[in-house]
Formats: structure tokens, sequence, C-alpha cells
């Protein structure tokens, strides 16, 4: 028997339901907020994401060649693969653009519950603001997102700026690991590679500035920098959109094209894989051969946002099963049409079972059975009968369609 690949999912239609009810309420977020929804291709030429997408991820992909020789990798993330729309379709377009993606990504990663190989994330990309205005409305967009879903988590937020001003005699490599082992939270690899550095000094102030948790000491520690009045105007937006986050100034992002505030929320119940968030400020459109936009965004982990939430119980569907007889089949397949055209979910007969066999099989899949023999077809009647409460009544098809739609709204 062939089995799905390593680190990916099937999900049948009870979880799909639960799945698109949940990712309804983020899009209606991303709505209010002004985002529209995008889609850019499952695979991408892999230079896309090798050129400023970090080492981390970029180990992580699948890469493959085409048959036309041409190096591809199926995305393991949405935001660069989103500049490069950008730059290919909407460059003169007004900005900023507020845009939404819902979409599944790829990392050959070593699964485990909540960390797969395919999994899905829903994500904003802000194009065209540099503000802090900007920084703080990714922020607040995810918050609500989040909060939609109804998951339990805590936010932190951060910049980049502090880190590198302490960081500021290294040159970019040496920058670039010092920051790799902040992202691990390896404070032993850290020591050993500063060490070897001969930049023991800075071990001091930068493992004070990952505890730090107000801005006027993590300003005493690195030094006031260039973004100091963004900074404070975005915490105070926070502040007074009531925001409940923790400040870390030790977020360093595992992707290398952050260069600003970043953020990222942990969800309460999840264990060793409870990032459910992450984003921040970034710059990627001049890499990709654009102007050097200004953007930031985020991206949130849907498929952690499930295994948090549980048992999701969606709005059922209120399910009617069609039971007729051979002569009152054209009669029923007019009534399914009726009901189809109205919206009711209507399953008709496929098995040339009989009529108790059909009463059988709607009382485990339905929630009404319509039966049709030979004297309703005459009359233009109906026999409706609720399967829960056994109740049953005779009806023209209006008024059995009025039955039903009273039952989904009760
Ligand atoms: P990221 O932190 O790499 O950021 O991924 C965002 C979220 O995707 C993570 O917080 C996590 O919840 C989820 N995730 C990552 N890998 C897996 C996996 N193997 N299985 C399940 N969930 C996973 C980004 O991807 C950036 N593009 C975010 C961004 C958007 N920054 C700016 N704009």
């Amino acid at each position: 028997m062939i089995q799905k690949p390593r680190g990916t999912r099937d999900f049948l239609p009870d979880e799909m339901e639960a799945r698109r009810s949940v990712e309804a309420k983020m899009r209606e977020a991303a709505r209010r907020f002004g985002y529209r929804e995008v889609c850019t291709p499952a695979f991408e030429d892999l230079e896309l994401f090798t050129l400023r997408s970090g080492e981390g991820i970029t180990k992580e992909m699948y890469v493959f060649e085409d048959k036309g020789g041409r190096s591809l990798a199926l995305r393991p993330e949405i935001t660069a693969a989103v500049i490069r729309m950008y730059i290919n379709e909407a460059k003169v377009a007004p900005k900023p653009l507020r845009w939404c993606y819902f979409a599944d990504c790829f990392r050959y990663e070593r699964p485990q519950k909540g960390r797969y190989r395919q999994f899905w994330q829903f994500g904003a990309e802000l194009i065209g603001a540099d503000s802090a205005r900007a920084d703080a409305e990714v922020i607040m967009l995810a918050a609500e997102a989040l909060k939609a879903t109804g998951v339990t988590w805590d936010l932190k937020v951060g910049h980049l700026g502090f880190m590198k001003n302490l960081l500021a005699d290294l040159d970019p490599a040496a920058q670039h690991l010092v920051m790799a082992h902040l992202d691990k939270h390896d404070l032993d690899g850290l020591c050993i590679t500063l060490a070897d550095m001969g930049k023991d000094d800075i071990g001091g102030s930068l493992s004070a500035l990952v505890d730090c948790r107000t801005l006027p000491e993590a300003f005493a520690l690195a030094g006031t920098i260039p973004e100091k009045d963004r900074i404070e105007q975005m915490i105070s937006i926070l502040d007074e959109a009531g925001i409940r986050y923790t400040l870390n100034f030790g977020i360093a992002r595992g992707l290398d094209y952050y260069t600003g505030m970043v953020f990222e929320g942990f969800a309460h119940n999840l264990g060793a894989e409870n990032q459910i968030l992450g984003g921040g400020a970034y710059r990627l459109a001049h890499l990709f051969g654009g102007d050097d936009v200004a953007s930031a965004g985020f991206a949130i982990g849907f498929d952690r946002v499930m295994v948090s939430l549980g048992e999701v119980t969606p709005e059922k569907d209120t399910v009617v099963g069609i039971v007729c007889t051979d002569e009152g089949e054209r009669f029923a397949l007019s009534v399914a049409r009726v009901f189809r055209s109205s919206g009711i979910r209507t399953e008709m007969d496929l098995m040339g079972r009989g009529l108790g066999a059909q009463l059988a099989h709607a009382s485990k899949t339905a929630d009404f059975a319509a039966v049709i023999g030979k004297r309703e077809a005459d009359a233009g009647q109906v026999t409706l009968k609720n399967l829960h409460s056994g109740e049953q009544k005779t009806l023209d098809p209006a008024a059995a369609l009025a039955e039903v739609k009273a039952y989904g709204t009760r």
C-alpha cells in the first residue's frame, strides 16, 4: 500500500471543515485591515530563496531540476515570492500595498507534532510603507488574526537595531554567525564563537540585551540607535491599541532579510514547536531587481494554530437525504434541484438501494430524509422526516424547504 510522504498529512472532510472555519476567521481579520489576498506559484527559481532567505531555510528546501534544466525550489515561505510578484506585476501600483495569503510551504525538516514538511501559512505583507505606524499595523493585524482563532499566545516584540549596534565592530559574516546563535537561543555556542573572534567583551552586553525587557534599559545597553523615535512611536501605538506584548531584544529571526522591527508569537499549550507567528520589517525588493522598497509582514503557522486549538467544531450544514422509489425518481430529482439551488446540502442515492436501505443510510449521514414514493410524486409532495426526532410531515416542496431552513437556524 502506498503511503503519503513523510511529514505530509491527509485531511478528511471533518478536519477540512474545521480548518476552513478557522482560516475564514483569519481572512476576515485581514479583510478588516484592508489586506487583499494574493497567490504565487508553489515553486520558484531556486535563486529567489538563496539570495536572502538565510542558510537555515535554504538547507531545508526541496530543490529540483526540471526537464529544461532549470533549478527550482518548492517555496519554503511566501515572503520572497510576494516581493518578486510585486516587482513583476505591481511596481507602479499605489503604495502601500496590503496583501495577504494563505498557502502551503515546504521545508525538509525532521517531522514531529507541529512540524511538517508541508504546512500552511497565513501571512500578510505591507509593501511600500516605511513608518512606525506601518510596523505597528502588521503587529496589530497578526494579533487580531490570532485572537480571532481563539488561541492563547504570547507576543514578543523586538528590534534588530540594538543587536546590530552591539555588533557594529564585527564584519557582516561574523554578525551573521552571532545572530544565528541568538536565533537558536544557543548562548554557549555564542560565547565560543565570540571567544574565537577575540570579542568576549560583547558577550556580557549581548546576554544582558537578551534579558532586557524595557526600552530605556535597551537604549542604555546598546546605545542610542537611529530608529529610536520610530521604535518609541510604534510601541506607543501598540500600547494605545491595547496590544499585550513583552519586549525582547534577543529576537534574531532565522531569515536573513529583516532590517528593523521583529516579532514572534508563542502558543501557550504547545510543546517544543510552540512558535506560531514570525514577522518583521525587511527589505528584499532591491535584491530581485526592483527599487529598494521598505516592507513589513508576518506569517502565522496555521497547522500549529490548529494543534493549539485542538478539537474545533465548525458550524454544520443541515443535510437532506432524498429517499425515493423508481416511480418517484423524476419528481425527487426536481425536489433535489429546488433544495440545492436554495443552498441546502442535498444527497440522493446512487447505489440502486431500496427504500429501507436508503432510509438507513440517510439516518447515518443526514438530518432529514425527504421521502418520495409514487404517492408523494403523484401529489407533488414530500414526506419530510426529521431523522433526529423521528417527527414526519407530508408537505409541498416549498414548505419542506422552509422547514429544513428553519432547522438550520435553530
Ligand atoms: P517563519 O518564522 O520561518 O517566518 O515561519 C512563520 C511560521 O510558520 C512559524 O512561526 C511557524 O509557526 C510556521 N512554521 C515554520 N516551519 C514550520 C513547519 N515545518 N511546520 C509547521 N509550521 C511551520 C516566515 O516564513 C516569514 N516569511 C514570515 C514573514 C512574513 N516575515 C515577513 N513577512
